[in-house]
């Protein structure tokens, strides 16, 4: 059995290698390792339970597609909610409970934010039907077949990865327009997850010579913001309303959370953008397939950043009842821990850490008073830490949410 598991690790090991390593997960510019997350997350006996990209257990949901992996506040308030049924579970199959350092909770959730942005794989026949609708062919020829105008398509064949595939095209983007243009053929737009279908026609119609595997470092937040500077693109874009207007705000976007989809949205602008960077004399930016990577991961994140209020904490933290048990202001006496007293900085990671390490205890007293485990959802989990966050400085520290990292 245990054999049995190490081998399916390894297999998901290698299968998490082949595609870009991506690491979304965005706080205060920590660097945290994807790779010793799996090995917490089979340690700790996750998957003895839930799959990731449909390996390992069954009995709770796969977390792969899961709507909170990939968001830590989100993944927080999910894990807090479901805790006492998981316990229960753990109980039932006689597994310890697990306890977790902050690191390895860290590394847990880069983990599960990454397998989140893996694109699946493509699906031939619709990129078949894509290409035929796009006519792709009449440019490029492909397996033996089609036009002679672009680069024959069995050379980036090899590329793995939807990224680098897209960053190939992006670089060749005016060429392309231009003969395009010349046949009045119009630009390819393309929707959801046709690019990775594309994809994975062209490595098919490509057969062996396809063999060839590009590995991509893990993508990084911060290379990435200075790349969308040093690019340029904050020429047109905006991060929280700083830096150029003509092209979208891209703290306000809301981009698909695939990375082979948001190169995708890319793309579609890319004519626009080419036009516009033009008139503006702002060069053409040419991108290394890593460099996406990285300006993609940064995108990525922007959308992760969360705030809270202190003042509908507070409200929550009476009408949930941790009132019952903690008190909050020094020196005052209570059932459970003064929670004014807590030192170290609360994010949605050390809140995962507290909540495994010290919620069996909390459940335990719950029951005990026929309590029910309060359920938080993300908004109010955010406003929960914020405001036990104001608790130590009593107001006259500023509180400290990743929100504030990525300003300009
Ligand atoms: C004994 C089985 C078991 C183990 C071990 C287990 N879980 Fe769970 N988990 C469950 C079940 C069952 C649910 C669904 C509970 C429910 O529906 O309320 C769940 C729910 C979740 C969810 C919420 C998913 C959603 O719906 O968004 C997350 C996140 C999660 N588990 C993470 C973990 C992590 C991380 C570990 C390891 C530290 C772990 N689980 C260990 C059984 C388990
Ligand atoms: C009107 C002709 C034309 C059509 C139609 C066309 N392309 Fe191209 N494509 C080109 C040209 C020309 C280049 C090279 C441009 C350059 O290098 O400046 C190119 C470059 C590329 C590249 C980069 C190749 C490399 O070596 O990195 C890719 C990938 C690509 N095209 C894919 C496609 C796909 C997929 C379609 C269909 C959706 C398509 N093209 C449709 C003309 C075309
Ligand atoms: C010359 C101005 C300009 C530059 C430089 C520029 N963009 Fe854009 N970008 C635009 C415009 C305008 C749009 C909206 C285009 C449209 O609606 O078709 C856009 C749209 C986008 C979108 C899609 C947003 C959405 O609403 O879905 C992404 C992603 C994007 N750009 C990324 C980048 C990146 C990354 C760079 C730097 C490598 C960059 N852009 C450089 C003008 C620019
Ligand atoms: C029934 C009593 C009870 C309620 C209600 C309760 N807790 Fe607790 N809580 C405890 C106990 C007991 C501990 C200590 C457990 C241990 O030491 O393992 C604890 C520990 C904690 C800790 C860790 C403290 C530390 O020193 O690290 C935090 C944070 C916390 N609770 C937050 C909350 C929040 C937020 C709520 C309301 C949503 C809440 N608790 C509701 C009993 C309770």
């Amino acid at each position: 059995m245990k054999t049995n598991m190490q081998r399916r690790f390894l297999f998901l090991l290698g299968k998490l290698l082949l595609v870009a390593a991506v690491l979304p997960l965005y706080l205060s510019g920590q660097t945290t390792d994807t790779r010793a997350g799996l090995i917490v997350f089979r340690e700790k006996g996750c998957a003895s339970c839930h799959a990731v990209l449909g390996e390992g257990g069954v009995l709770g949901p796969d977390l792969t597609r899961t709507a909170s992996t990939g968001n830590p506040l989100e993944l927080a308030a999910a894990m807090w909610g479901h805790a006492p049924q998981m316990w229960q579970r753990m109980k039932l199959e006689h597994l310890e409970l697990p306890t977790f350092t902050t690191e390895e909770m860290e590394n847990m959730f880069a983990f599960l934010a990454m397998i989140r942005s893996f694109d699946e794989p493509g699906n031939a026949v619709v990129g078949q039907q894509v290409f035929q609708a796009k006519q792709c062919a009449t440019c490029h020829s492909i397996g033996g077949q089609g036009g002679d105008l672009g680069p024959n398509l069995t050379t980036v064949a090899s590329l793995r990865n939807p990224v680098a595939w897209v960053a190939g095209m992006w670089n060749h983007g005016p060429g392309m327009v231009r003969a395009l243009r010349e046949r009045g053929i119009s630009f390819p737009e393309f929707q959801g997850t046709e690019m990775v279908d594309l994809q994975s026609y062209i490595r098919l119609q490509a057969g062996a010579a396809a063999d060839e595997k590009t590995y991509l470092r893990p993508p990084s937040t911060e290379r990435g913001e200075s790349l969308f500077r040093s690019k340029q693109c904050i020429n047109c874009h905006g991060i929280d309303s700083g830096g150029g207007t003509s092209g979208p705000d891209m703290s306000r976007v809301v981009l698909p959370r695939r990375f082979g989809e948001i190169a995708t949205v890319m793309w579609n602008h890319e004519p626009q953008m080419n036009r516009l960077a033009a008139a503006a004399s702002i060069s053409y930016p040419q991108l290394e397939a890593q460099e996406l990577a990285d300006i993609l991961s940064f995108l990525n994140s922007l959308s992760m950043r969360w705030t809270g209020s202190a003042s509908a904490g507070a409200k929550l933290f009476e009408s949930k009842g941790c009132v019952n048990c903690h008190a909050t202001t020094p020196g005052q006496q209570s059932p459970a821990p003064n929670l004014g007293k807590i030192e170290q900085s609360l994010t949605p990671i050390t809140v995962s850490t507290i909540m495994w390490n010290h919620g069996p205890r909390m459940l335990e007293q719950m029951e005990n008073t026929s309590m029910t485990w309060p359920v938080l959802t993300s908004r109010e989990l955010a406003d929960m830490i914020v405001y036990l966050e104001s608790l130590k400085g009593r107001g006259q520290r500023p509180v400290r949410s990743p929100s504030s990292g990525g300003t300009p």
